[in-house]
Parts: structure tokens; sequence; C-alpha cells
């Protein structure tokens, strides 16, 4: 193959890559990843009601955290709202609003990421509340109740 052909084939290869992705393998995926910012939630909840004390764990966790909701509209794309999700039509019909919640919980955690590096118990505690407030601010809206 010459420089060009090579070029081509590389380019076909990527696209077709970006094409396998179903929307079921998507919706699996952003579930995966809502568990794990669930994972994170839970735990750092242990720590912050001082339940245990992990040495260095809570700034593991609010990292964690930040890192995991720093882009989840990207974990709804178009054609990924049928099956096995609770991901309501509104997430696509009032895409602003979706928007807006995961940039309030993107917000949130990145305030908690910081304050926990700080050490101030008071703040984090009032912190961890705004990220839980974010939490639910999106699923009272765009997730379906579990019945
Ligand atoms: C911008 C909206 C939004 C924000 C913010 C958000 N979630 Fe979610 N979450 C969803 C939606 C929608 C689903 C349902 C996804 C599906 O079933 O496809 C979900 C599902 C979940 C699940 C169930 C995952 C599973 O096993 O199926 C957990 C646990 C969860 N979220 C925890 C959290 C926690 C904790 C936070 C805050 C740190 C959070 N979420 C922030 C929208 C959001």
């Amino acid at each position: 193959m010459n420089k060009t052909t090579l070029i081509a084939a590389a380019l076909i290869t990527a696209a077709s890559a970006v094409q396998a992705q179903e929307p079921e393998d998507y919706i699996k995926y952003r579930q995966a990843m809502m568990a794990a910012i669930g994972g994170h939630n839970s735990a750092a909840s242990q720590i912050v009601r001082g339940k245990v004390s992990p040495e260095g764990a809570l700034a593991m966790h609010a990292r964690a955290l930040a890192e995991l909701t720093s882009d989840l509209p990207s974990l709804f794309p178009e054609g990924s709202d049928f099956g096995e999700t609770k991901a309501k039509a509104e997430i696509w019909s009032d895409r602003a609003g979706f928007e807006k919640a995961a940039s309030d919980a993107k917000s949130a955690t990145a305030a908690f990421a910081e304050v926990v590096a700080g050490g101030d118990a008071a703040k984090i505690a009032a912190a961890f509340k705004d990220v839980g407030e974010a939490c639910k601010g999106c699923h009272k809206t765009y997730r379906e109740k579990d019945d």
C-alpha cells in the first residue's frame, strides 16, 4: 500500500469503530459509569459522616467523582433512549435543561474536591450535601423512578 491508501484505510477503520457503537452498549456503559459514581458517592458519605476514616481516601473519592461527572451529557447520545434504561425522553427533548443539571453536578463535584483538599470538616460536609442535591436535581427530572 502507498501512503495515501494507508491513510484512507486508517480513516475507514476509525469511522467503522465509531459506527460500531450500539445504543445498547452506550446504555450499559453509562449505567456502569453511574454505578461507579454511586459507589464513590456512598463511600465518600461513610467518611464524611465519620463512620470510617481511611487515610487519604476522601480526596481520592472526591477526585474520582469530579472526573466521572466532568462530561455527563456525553453518556447520553441521541438514540440511546430505549430499551433497558431509566433515562427519560426529557434528556433529549429538554437538552438545555439536562445540560444545566449536568453542569450543576460538575460544579458541585469540583467544589467538593477543592474543599476536601483544604481539609475543613464543616466546608466538606456542606459541599458534599451540594453534591447530593445535584445528583437528586437531575434524577428527579430525567430518571425514571424505581418501581
Ligand atoms: C445530569 C443528570 C444526572 C446527574 C447529575 C447524575 N445522574 Fe445518576 N443517573 C442519571 C440517569 C438519567 C440515570 C439512568 C441511566 C440509565 O438507566 O440509562 C442515572 C442512574 C444512576 C444510578 C443507577 C446506575 C445503574 O446501575 O443503572 C446511580 C447509582 C446514580 N445515577 C448515581 C448518581 C450519583 C451518586 C450522582 C451524583 C454524584 C448522579 N447519579 C448524578 C442522571 C444523572
